[in-house]
């Protein structure tokens, strides 16, 4: 008999009741010291007060008005948002799927207007993730992902991560945009190298080609800077972002330039719930502590902290552990015996890695992680690898 919810995901067997900063609770009690935040969402860990108190504050006042409507909120995240970034304006979604959606639409809805509809191509890379819903997986293209949901959307391209001639030769005079996640999360917390953004910037830039950056998983100060791009120095056209900005509570967001933005004019694009009250109190509160003086500094001496350990057990245990990778607190260890079994043996040590592509487990700890818990941490994957080791 099929279960009462959907069986679409493949679950552990822990009941998480409770969650305080870095840890969860399960329901008999158990503590573990969670590097995963719901896939890099909980950015400033679990019951934060400062997003609770922003949460409760909201709720006791308006939960939901119509986007008929102005919503104060919505002005002011999009106006912290645009001020710290490259971006002129600003969609809420409540989800990063929904922002892939509106971002290909936004690239293709640019080249109509400028009298080009058959600009309609979206380039994409191997291995990377943006999402689930129909265009979400035509851009993937996994076959895990596209098998049995026929026809697809048409319009993607996709080339081999790393592969700079491959580019050259996909982004034509048919290409709407490109689209790459900075760091690919879902794919094994693979860095894109500063000079191949930066040369994709170029690309872009020759071409007319727009450049969508999908900062859903390693935006919002997760790998040390507010989005990953900063560290190339450049900027996209279009951005996507989600999971962390909203702490735990679904928000996404999608900035663009006005150029870019263009064809997205009233009736275009909509969504119920998308800028909902609750929502923008939390954004704002995230927002707020991740700009404040000294957060992001932190954040890089903690990431350097937490990689020194993570390279001292690759070290230890080189039967385990292939590599470091990834940039500020998104790491993968790629592992050598399979990564659903490192995962496995770290919930035996109470302590929550992720798995992903490529063979690797991800470690997307709460930004606000102490010293004493990287160091905790360091200790249980130590203490799973070597479990593993010995079976
Ligand atoms: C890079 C990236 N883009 C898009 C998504 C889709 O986001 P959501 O699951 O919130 O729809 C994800 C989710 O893992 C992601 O990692």
């Amino acid at each position: 008999m099929i279960p009462s919810v959907l069986p679409t995901y493949s679950r552990a067997p822990l009941h998480f009741v409770k969650g305080e900063g870095t840890w969860l609770i399960d329901d008999t009690g158990r503590r573990f010291l969670d590097l995963g935040s719901g896939i890099a969402v909980t950015l400033l860990g679990h019951a934060n007060p400062i997003l609770v108190s922003a949460l409760t504050e909201q709720a006791q006042k308006l939960w939901h008005v119509s986007n008929l409507y102005e919503i104060p909120g919505q002005i002011a995240l999009a106006e912290m948002l645009t001020e710290a970034t490259f971006a002129d304006t600003v969609f809420f979604t409540n989800s990063g799927t929904e922002t892939a959606e509106l971002a290909i639409k936004m690239a293709r809805k640019y080249w109509y207007e400028k009298g080009d509809p058959d600009r309609i191509e979206i380039v994409t890379f191997e291995g990377c993730f943006h999402g689930r819903s129909s265009a979400a997986i035509a851009a993937s293209g996994a076959p895990k992902m596209v098998k049995g949901f026929g026809p697809m959307l048409p319009g993607f391209v996709q080339v081999p991560w790393g592969d700079h001639d491959a580019l050259r030769a996909a982004v034509t005079d048919r290409t709407a945009a490109v689209l790459i996640e900075p760091v690919q999360g879902e794919g094994g917390i693979r860095v894109l190298p500063d000079q191949c953004l930066k040369g994709l910037r170029d690309l872009c830039d020759e071409t007319g080609a727009l450049l969508i950056l999908d900062e859903v998983q390693c935006g919002m100060g997760r790998t040390g800077r507010l989005f990953a791009h900063e560290w190339a120095g450049v900027t996209p056209d279009i951005m996507m972002v989600a999971k962390g900005i909203g702490g735990g509570f679904p928000l996404g967001a999608v900035l663009a330039t006005e150029a870019a933005a263009a064809g997205m004019v009233v009736g275009t694009h909509g969504s119920t719930y998308g800028g909902n009250p609750l929502a923008m109190a939390v954004g704002q509160a995230v927002m707020k502590t991740i700009t404040a003086d000294g957060f992001l500094s932190d954040v890089n001496r903690k990431a350097g902290l937490l990689r020194q350990k993570l390279e001292g057990l690759v070290a230890d245990h080189p039967d385990v552990f292939e590599e470091v990778r990834g940039a500020g607190l998104m790491l993968g260890l790629k592992c050598r015996p399979p990564a659903a079994d490192v995962v496995k043996a770290g919930y035996a040590e109470d302590v929550i890695l992720v798995p992903a592509g490529d063979n690797v487990a991800r470690l997307l700890p709460p930004l606000t992680i102490s010293d004493d818990e990287i160091a905790e941490a360091a200790r249980r994957i130590d203490a799973a690898a070597s479990a593993m080791a010995a079976a």
